[in-house]
């Protein structure tokens, strides 16, 4: 409690815990929903391996950069920037965040109410087949039909809602750090049983041997967006939980940590699902089904079937929701520090308006299949915006921010605690942040907008 302004600011606990939220914030729906079948639709391996790039090179620079912002400022996005370079536009990059969180939550938790609803499926013991057309059947008639998917998305964003007013210490921190190890097991145990499926090993190859003439503009921009949502950077949100990080923590070994952790269960739901795609007939490139087609086949040939399923379920929705409370916590944080609306109110308003976008997302699979933004429907217009787009352009402008801006008054102080840390790696992370990232984000965009040829 060493960093709190006033005796007013809440703040993480231990370095244990500070590690656990971000790796909630960071594991989630992303990893084992998302990772999955952009991967598939990215031809596999050569996708992972410019993903790894991408988490390395960027990833990680700029995790350090929105650590290091919100520790220094001790506000959220939009806060931190009128803070740090008052009467400038810096500010712009928070409003986007916001608005970004805004939008991710939206459909993130469409899909969240999906997991809850195969949650609710497994514990009735209901999808008892493997058969991959079966399991495709029953993902269509539920996330087309109207009345179930919204029913879970309201459960689903009221859970987020009360951790997130219960705070950051009570609500967020104790709940992460028991239950991300377990779902840790569990995605090992799904693994084994995956691979050694008979016909696994197309999968293994698909994941695990490149082919390079699968990578183009959109392959890198994909695995750009996948990367900065995967991380959860380019938007604030650990611009907001550094600012709760206390003025001890390494925030380098942090950084580190979360995105090796954070890829590992990535490749982990890889394992799990390639496998079990290729053994049982699904196409990789199914789309946003793909985990709810393969996964409950791989649970009904297991022995305890029906408990791992039950577990796995469970502990995907409450992966998703750390990460959805970090994102309606950066629209909280905004709500509270600089319009003074109290905790509860505010998350109560920023509930209800991901609420009112997020049902035309859910809607988007049925009623509203036909409503389209950009020749995209409303669920892969937010999720292809926001992800592809706003992520990476506000990871953009951060890393200017810190790497040519306002970053020399604070950087390097607060990566090495004020003199108290050597981070051997410090001058590579100086030289991403200042030249690398930069420059790559814009080439990936320029090429993809096609000024590049
Ligand atoms: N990183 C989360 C996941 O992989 O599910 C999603 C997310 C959380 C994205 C927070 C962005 C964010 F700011």
């Amino acid at each position: 409690m060493s960093n709190i302004p006033q005796g007013k600011r809440d703040s993480f606990g231990s370095s244990f815990g500070v590690f656990a939220a971000a790796v909630g914030s960071a594991v989630g729906l992303g990893n084992i929903w998302r990772f999955p079948y952009i991967t598939g639709q990215n031809g596999g391996a050569a996708f992972l391996l410019v993903y790894l790039a991408i988490v390395l090179l960027i990833g990680i620079p700029l995790m350090l950069s929105e650590l290091s912002i919100g520790r220094h400022a001790q506000k959220n996005p939009i806060g931190a920037f009128l803070q740090i370079a008052p009467g400038k536009p810096w500010f712009l990059i928070g409003i986007v965040g916001v608005a970004a969180a805004f939008m991710i939550s939206s459909f993130y938790s469409t899909v969240a109410g999906w997991t809850l609803h195969y949650t609710y499926l497994s514990v009735l013991d209901k999808i008892n087949t493997s058969n991959a057309s079966e399991l495709e059947t029953l993902f269509n008639e539920f996330h087309t039909s109207q009345f179930m998917p919204l029913f879970w998305q309201f459960v689903f964003m009221l859970f987020t809602g009360l951790i997130v007013i219960a705070g950051v210490r009570d609500g967020i921190e104790k709940y992460t750090k028991i239950l991300m190890p377990l779902l840790f097991i569990i995605l090992i145990i799904l693994s084994i049983r995956s691979v050694t499926l008979e016909g696994a090993k197309g999968g293994l190859e698909f994941l695990f041997y490149p082919d390079f003439s699968k990578i183009h503009s959109k392959t890198v921009l994909d695995a750009l967006g996948q990367a900065f949502f995967s991380l959860s950077i380019g938007m604030g949100t650990l611009i907001t939980y550094g600012s709760y990080i206390q003025k001890n923590a390494n925030l380098s070994r942090i950084s580190l940590q979360v995105a090796l952790a954070d890829s590992f269960v990535a490749i982990l739901a890889g394992i799990a699902i390639f496998p079990a795609v290729f053994a049982f007939g699904i196409a990789p490139s199914s789309g946003p089904g793909l985990v709810f087609l393969t996964l409950p086949g791989i649970f009904e040939q297991m022995t305890g079937g029906y408990f791992f399923s039950i577990l796995f379920f469970v502990l995907l929705v409450i992966a998703a929701l750390t990460s959805s409370v970090s994102i309606l916590e950066v629209v909280v944080a905004y709500l509270t520090e600089e319009l003074k609306i109290k905790r509860k109110q505010a998350t109560i308003l920023a509930t209800a308006g991901i609420l009112v976008i997020g049902s035309l997302a859910t809607l988007s699979f049925s009623t509203l299949k036909d409503a389209h933004i950009f020749s995209k429907t409303i669920f892969d217009f937010l999720d292809y915006v926001s992800a592809n787009l706003m992520l990476p352009l506000g990871g953009f402008f951060i890393v200017i921010f810190v790497g040519w801006a306002y970053g020399k008054k604070f950087f390097s102080a607060e990566i090495t605690n004020d003199g108290n840390l050597v981070v051997r790696l410090f001058p590579v992370f100086n030289l991403v942040i200042k030249y690398i990232a930069p420059i790559a984000i814009a080439l990936v965009f320029l090429n993809e907008l096609g000024i590049l040829g």
